[in-house]
């Protein structure tokens, strides 16, 4: 057989066994050497080059350095393919990728607290609307039009007689017209006010209202809860003090302070050096209130509060800056989760 007959014959095994070729590596490395290895069919017939004459050595030499070049190519094109199933197995023993996990709002962590410590004292959480009558935010809280009172709140006017709420308290009319006494509820939600956006105060926050109405609830009760709510929230041995102050829909009427949790009452810049920080309003119910929802204002007696989140939240986790509640930024909310 000439070189150029057996060259054709390893050219054709080698087609051959390569259709039949397996991924399995152990046979792709047996193949190799079988034909391109040292002592392989293609090194075989370069070998016997030498027992030719002279002249028919180019020639020859040309046919199998052809072959040789058909063989390796096509091997290492099995490879690659070889290396690119390689490539998509996968490796189900290796830890999953990180998912992330999203947290709860600093806002609802907080209002979540205050909510669970009324919920052991007996309160029920009820919603009231957020677009409301001037009947419901103003009128039936004694506050009439024209009143002074009106002032504290600048409000959002939809229409003539239609407002964004200024302050939960619309619930308190909400729930007495639709329920008789006794009554004991709590009712978050948010509030909307049109004040210049600033580090302490912004367009939206929330509050959490409260009224109990019963016969014969005293101020004592009022302070009572108050009490035991600003221990839960704020540690054992927070103090409170209750300061005279002034809502059209209570009377009398307090705003309750606590003793300063960074400083524990000595005097710090947060609380302006006076040892106090104020928390919430509240007080006994107004017998006009009374009146508007249609109760027997000397049957019935109440306290009310009315406490803002925000500033609570602001507190607790040390945040100086009201936007940063609405800002929705990562960095900011991830602190919390
Ligand atoms: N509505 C008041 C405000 O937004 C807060 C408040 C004060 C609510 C006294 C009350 C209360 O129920 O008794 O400033």
């Amino acid at each position: 057989m000439s070189i150029a007959e057996k060259a054709e014959k390893v050219k054709r095994q080698f087609l051959e066994e390569l259709k039949e070729l397996s991924d399995d590596s152990h046979q792709i490395k047996l193949f190799k050497d079988k034909f391109l290895g040292r002592k392989g069919l293609v090194s075989d017939l370069f070998s016997s080059l030498k027992n030719l004459p002279n002249e028919k050595k180019p020639e020859a030499g040309k046919i199998l350095n052809s072959l040789q070049k058909f063989t390796l190519k096509n091997f290492n094109n099995i490879n690659s393919d070889q290396k690119s199933k390689e490539d998509q197995i996968i490796d189900i023993t290796l830890p999953a990728d990180p998912y992330f996990v999203g947290g709860t709002h600093p806002l609802t962590q907080t209002l979540e607290k205050i909510n669970s410590i009324f919920i052991k004292l007996g309160f029920s959480t009820i919603y009231g609307p957020e677009v409301d009558t001037d009947f419901f935010n103003f009128e039936a809280l004694n506050i009439p039009k024209h009143h002074p009172a009106r002032d504290m709140q600048d409000t959002f006017y939809i229409k003539d007689n239609i407002v964004l709420r200024t302050h939960t308290s619309n619930t308190q009319i909400h729930t007495m017209l639709n329920n008789n006494p006794p009554i004991k509820i709590i009712a978050p939600g948010r509030v909307f006010r049109n004040e210049d956006i600033s580090v302490r105060s912004y367009c939206l926050f929330h509050q959490v209202e409260g009224l109990y109405v019963d016969i014969d609830v005293s101020f004592a009760d009022l302070k009572g809860v108050l009490n035991f709510f600003a221990r839960e929230m704020f540690g054992e041995n927070v103090k409170t003090r209750f300061r005279p102050s002034f809502f059209p829909f209570t009377e009398p009427s307090a705003e309750m302070d606590v003793s300063c949790i960074f400083c524990s009452g000595k005097g710090c810049n947060i609380c302006k050096n006076e040892g106090w920080l104020e928390i919430l309003g509240c007080g006994m119910v107004d017998p006009e209130v009374f009146k508007s929802v249609n109760y027997e204002s000397e049957k019935w007696t109440g306290y009310a509060f009315g406490m803002g989140i925000e500033r609570i939240a602001m507190l607790l986790y040390g945040v100086k800056d009201i936007r940063l509640f609405y800002d929705g930024d990562i960095r900011f909310l991830s602190q919390f989760s």
